[in-house]
């Protein structure tokens, strides 16, 4: 079907109709514009005295043009949309999101001057919700986190709008294959390493997406490289995980921003993962002050769940004789939680103390020290 619209963003000016064939080349035709200009992001190898004979290495997906791994997706659902004829000119976006994907998906939908709406837990940190009114974007807040996928259905709906859905089709907009997807990007950058198949790569879970194009991948290219999936304190996935049950929910919401869900979200691919770890909330908190105090740059909540996947892996490596390495990734930058994570007044007032996990994770990078291995985890 073949309609009449009007040229997006004339300037004032009166533009010849586009049909919507046209917009859709226009669309995808920005996106690739957009995509031409970037770069690749970094995958920063880092050495610790207590991991003798085991690299590290993190791909630094906050350096994406909006901070955060969610760039990616935000692209690939986009791409998603349009090539599937749910997008066109002038569709209502709306989204339900813990920030992060919201802040990259109102940079896209910017790009093509279409609405957006986020709809989001009323605590998403404020430079969430700065960053997607700067972009143009709304923001649409619900107390109870758990209630975000309903509301983004039903206000797509009433808008006659696309729900873009990110935690169904995460799995699946993403070219897991190849076609530079995160996956395809590390094991390229590995590639003149001494290691260029990694024994580990560490990743949390939001909506899994990122680990189940990375666990497809790793399958696909016959790698012997393995899948630990990190989840947050307050989340349904390892439950998912360790018995098979997809209903299994959590009645808490995360406290660790970007991960961590209430329910086993659709693009959460347990067959693809060898090994999954639960990590209290203290002990993520902590991992990211230590990561960001040795990369003197603040990383985020989710990137701390990462690193204590990395050194818990590590020590048991290194416990058992085995050399290697591990990948993992830096899923956004800290300036998003300056007033959470990073304010001791806000630690206190959740009840968390990282103290005693700081000087463990300390203990074990300076000096090899394996109290970690003790550290009750589930
Ligand atoms: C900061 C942050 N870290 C990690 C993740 C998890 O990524 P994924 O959704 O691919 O599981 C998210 C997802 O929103 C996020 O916002």
């Amino acid at each position: 079907m073949t309609q009449h619209h009007k040229r997006p963003s004339d300037g004032g000016l009166a533009l010849p109709v586009m049909t919507e064939s046209e917009w859709t080349r226009w669309a995808i035709g920005v996106l690739h514009g957009d995509a031409n200009r970037s770069a690749d992001t970094h995958l920063t190898k880092l050495s610790f005295k207590g991991m003798l004979g085991i690299s590290v290495y993190l791909k630094d997906e906050s350096t994406h043009p909006t901070g955060s791994l969610k760039h990616r997706l935000a692209r690939s659902l986009f791409l998603y949309g349009i090539c599937n004829g749910w997008i066109h000119e002038g569709t209502t976006l709306v989204e339900a999101s813990s920030g992060s994907t919201a802040v990259s998906e109102a940079y896209f939908a910017n790009l093509l001057n279409l609405p957006f709406i986020a709809v989001m837990g009323a605590s998403t940190s404020k430079q969430k919700v700065d960053a997607i009114i700067r972009s143009g974007g709304q923001c649409h807040f619900v107390d109870d986190p758990s209630k975000i996928y309903r509301v983004a259905e039903q206000l797509a709906f009433d808008r006659k709008g696309h729900y873009l859905d990110q935690f169904t089709n995460a799995e699946r907009a993403t070219d897991w294959r190849g076609n530079n997807n995160i996956a395809e990007s590390i094991f390229k950058q590995l590639a003149l390493e001494q290691d260029p198949e990694p024994t580990w790569v560490v990743m949390n879970a939001g909506t899994g997406g990122t680990s189940a194009t990375i666990g497809r991948y790793i399958r696909y290219s016959g790698f012997k490289t393995r899948l630990c999936v990190v989840d947050a304190e307050y989340s349904a996935f390892y439950q998912c995980y360790v018995n098979g049950d997809r209903m299994a929910s959590c009645a808490l919401p995360s406290r660790i921003e970007g991960i961590g869900r209430p329910r086993v979200e659709p693009s959460f691919l347990p067959s693809v993962i060898d090994d999954m770890i639960k990590v209290p909330d203290a002990m993520s908190i902590a991992a990211m002050h230590v990561l960001s105090d040795r990369l003197s740059r603040r990383v985020g909540g989710s990137t701390g769940t990462n690193f204590y996947g990395v050194c818990r892996i590590a020590a048991n490596m290194l416990a058992q004789g085995q050399t290697g390495s591990i990948v993992s990734l830096i899923c956004d930058g800290g300036e998003r939680y300056t007033s959470t994570y990073y304010d001791p007044a806000w630690l206190d007032s959740a009840g968390i103390s990282i103290h005693r996990e700081m000087e463990m994770l300390n203990g074990f990078l300076d000096g090899g020290s394996f109290d970690l291995i003790g550290y009750p985890t589930s």
